[in-house]
């Protein structure tokens, strides 16, 4: 160690320990007390100087260090409100050729020819957060974050206190009118409020994302007064009666009624489109806002209508996003994480460095063959990139600034954390720890899943909580947390959740309600929280769909080990289930401890029926349906989706559980083995005037 390496290792350990007194005592006085005397920003600036500089001293870590207690303690939080029309994400693309694709596939769906115009407006994609404004009577009522898409939370008396938000709007704005938008901070007001920050001996913020978020956030709405948060409007969320045919007569009524709004462009090709996102690009800076990409929208609302969504994003709109930022850095060592299905992914640990106004100090390495191929050596300057919300990422090593004493990387064979032997399997890139239940790490993870926002989402109990009660073994599976208040009640925490540091009555009692909550859950989230491989969010909701209750399921893919029986068959009749996936659920429903773990949940739970879509009136609703032949008045791909948004099921295949087969022109043999089963065949009409009954 050099003389100057001991003097900033002194100079930490200084700051370490005062920073744990100081964080200590504030801890006390927000949880205890109640009465903070530092800001939510103020407090978080501190944990992560902490956290920072125990990154670069682990040495430094005590036990009593507030990163190893608890986290963050259940935020009091804010209302939660339901959204009437679900908030949804966007789809990314990169490139000239993602942007063709993009329109292709939206001809494709509406079965339109290369000649047949799609008009696309553009407009800059802003970078802040976003929020749901709803006018009932022409009256501001509510405003709300997005959070999961289906729930977020109430922030009306912040966004109140919004002067260029219209609190009431003209005669001719219809009963009911939900605006979806963006809330942010120019730039000049970022960059005045950090000075005043700075003078006033205040944190800064990192950048006009984080300063609009926190100042959204605070509990106390006075604060947000004060703070310079704008908002603009881009896209509807329900509304009463319809008012224009295409978003951009949607963007101009916005403005009319005062809603402040970015500039939008009409686009009819796809070299119009790129000659947009070039203009915007170039353009930037000059901008008093932040942006970090060009959205594009079908512009006719009846194509949109028909176009509809895929899971949380819709098909008729896209994010072109610009080029991620690069920074150079040091790769100081290569960890590995062993996720909830037992893969081993490599993470860097980085030099912390600043890349597009975030502060990055790990980033991913995908799996083994990635470090080989880019031939990346700890001790290595590397590239690291981040673009948006994407997890940063290595690019590649300078070659020629690797240090003498670089190490090449040896990939381990066996799980970090249980020593298990870790398997590749067949052609699979990730390499696996094949200990399943005895893995620690896989049974954290699959706990932190359980609890994630399109699982459980149980608000105050994040990674640090899961790690922290599964080391005191108070919760080793899922339905621990559902007798977690009865243990701690009954003593049988010891010592009492509220006497540990760092948590009171208060912070306590959050968690339980929390948890209470979340008691009654629905049948999709309950069954993507059991983190089946392959089983995501939208196989969740189709399983939902077709077994409607866990005990049907269940039976289901019991009967289904038998591969020759009809349920085998109807499980791969779902759209997306192949046999890959099929196995993987077969297995998780036979293994005994996830069977004991089902009836202990079943017993603790009340599991909500799956619901689908807007389906309770349509005919077709909970109907299985399968499309053959040729359709002329929509694409196949079409009908699916319409079939589904409607809440029926389209199968692959006629069984005896078809209801009906809709045929096109050159049906062959679904059409004959329909009739065989005596299943109802509908032509492609009678199949529109059912649904549009
Ligand atoms: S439209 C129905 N338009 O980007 C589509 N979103 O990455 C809903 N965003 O959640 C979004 N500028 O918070 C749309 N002009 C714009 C936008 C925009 C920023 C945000 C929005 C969305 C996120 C998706």
């Amino acid at each position: 160690m050099t003389t100057h390496d001991m003097l900033a290792k002194l100079d930490a350990q200084v700051r370490h320990a005062e920073l744990v007194r100081d964080i200590k005592a504030h801890d006390e006085k927000y949880y205890q007390d109640d009465a903070p005397e530092i800001s939510d920003a103020e407090y978080d600036k501190l944990r992560k100087e902490l956290e920072h500089i125990e990154a670069e001293f682990p040495e430094l870590i005590t036990k009593d260090s507030p990163t190893q207690s608890v986290g963050a303690a259940p935020s009091k939080g804010f209302k939660k409100v339901q959204h009437a029309v679900p908030m949804l994400s966007l789809s990314n693309v990169f490139s000239e050729e993602d942007v063709d694709d993009f329109l292709t596939r939206i001809r494709k769906f509406l079965g339109l020819s290369e000649s047949d115009a799609v008009d696309i407006v553009a407009e800059p994609k802003i970078d802040g957060l976003s929020c749901s404004l709803r006018y009932e009577n022409r009256k501001l009522v509510l405003a709300a974050t997005r959070g999961d898409g289906a729930e977020g939370e109430d922030i009306t008396a912040n966004v109140m206190t919004i002067d260029e938000i219209p609190k009431t709007l003209p005669d001719d704005a219809p009963d009911i009118l939900e605006v979806r938008g963006e809330i942010y901070m120019s730039r000049k007001d970022f960059k005045a409020l950090n000075e005043a920050q700075e003078e006033a001996g205040k944190p800064v913020f990192a950048n006009p994302r984080n300063a609009a978020a926190g100042s959204v956030r605070q509990l106390d709405s006075t604060v947000t007064a004060n703070r310079p948060i704008r908002f603009f409007g881009y896209a509807l969320g329900q509304v009463s009666e319809s008012f224009a045919d295409s978003h951009y007569k949607i963007r101009e009524k916005l403005s009319a009624w005062g809603i402040p709004e970015t500039t939008f462009q009409l686009c009819a090709s796809k070299d119009d489109i790129m000659q947009h996102y070039q203009d915007i690009l170039e353009n930037r800076a000059d901008l008093d806002y932040e942006i970090d990409g060009v959205v594009y929208k079908v512009n006719r609302l009846d194509y949109q209508e028909r176009l509809g969504f895929v899971s949380r994003a819709p098909r008729w709109a896209t994010a072109h996003k610009f080029p991620a930022e690069q920074a150079i850095t040091k790769l100081n060592a290569i960890d590995i994480q062993v996720g909830r299905t037992g893969a081993l992914t490599p993470v860097a640990r980085l030099e912390p460095i600043t890349v597009g106004g975030v502060v990055v100090s790990n980033a991913t390495l995908h799996n083994e063959d990635e470090i080989e191929r880019k031939d990346i050596h700890i001790g290595d300057t590397v590239v690291i990139q981040r673009a948006g919300d994407v997890i940063p990422q290595v690019v590649e090593a300078l070659k020629d600034k690797r240090p003498k004493d670089a190490q090449k990387f040896e990939f381990p064979h066996t799980c970090p954390v249980c020593g298990s032997a870790a398997i590749r399997e067949g052609d699979d890139v990730v390499r696996r720890c094949t200990g399943g239940l005895i893995c620690d790490a896989q049974a954290v993870e699959r706990l932190k899943h359980f609890v994630s926002r399109l699982a459980f989402d149980i608000e105050g109990l994040g990674s640090k909580i899961i790690e922290l009660f599964w080391e005191k073994e108070i919760l080793k599976t899922p339905a621990d947390i559902f007798r977690l208040k009865d243990k701690n009640d009954d003593g049988e925490i010891e010592p009492p959740l509220q006497t540990w540091e760092g948590w009171g009555e208060k912070s306590v009692a959050n968690l339980f309600d929390a948890i209470e909550e979340r008691r009654t859950v629905d049948f999709n989230r309950f069954i993507y929280a059991l983190g089946i491989r392959q089983v995501g969010e939208a196989t969740a909701k189709r399983l939902a769909a077709t077994y409607t209750n866990l005990p049907t399921l269940k039976s289901a893919m019991k009967d289904a080990q038998d591969h020759e029986n009809s349920a085998f068959e109807d499980l791969l009749n779902i759209e997306d289930i192949g046999p890959a996936v099929a196995e993987d659920l077969i297995a998780f429903f036979a293994e005994t401890h996830n069977e004991e773990v089902l009836s202990d949940l079943e017993n603790l739970l009340a599991i909500k029926p799956y619901d689908a879509p807007q389906a309770s009136d349509s005919p077709v609703s909970g109907k299985t349906v399968v499309f053959t032949g040729t359709l002329v008045t929509m694409t196949r791909a079409e009908a699916k989706a319409r079939a589904e948004s409607l809440g029926a099921k389209v199968a692959g295949s006629v069984s005896k559980k078809t209801d009906y087969v809709v045929a096109g022109a050159d049906a062959g043999s679904k059409l004959k083995k329909a009739k065989d089963l005596e299943v109802e065949v509908l032509s492609e009409d009678d199949w529109n005037s059912l649904v549009n009954s």
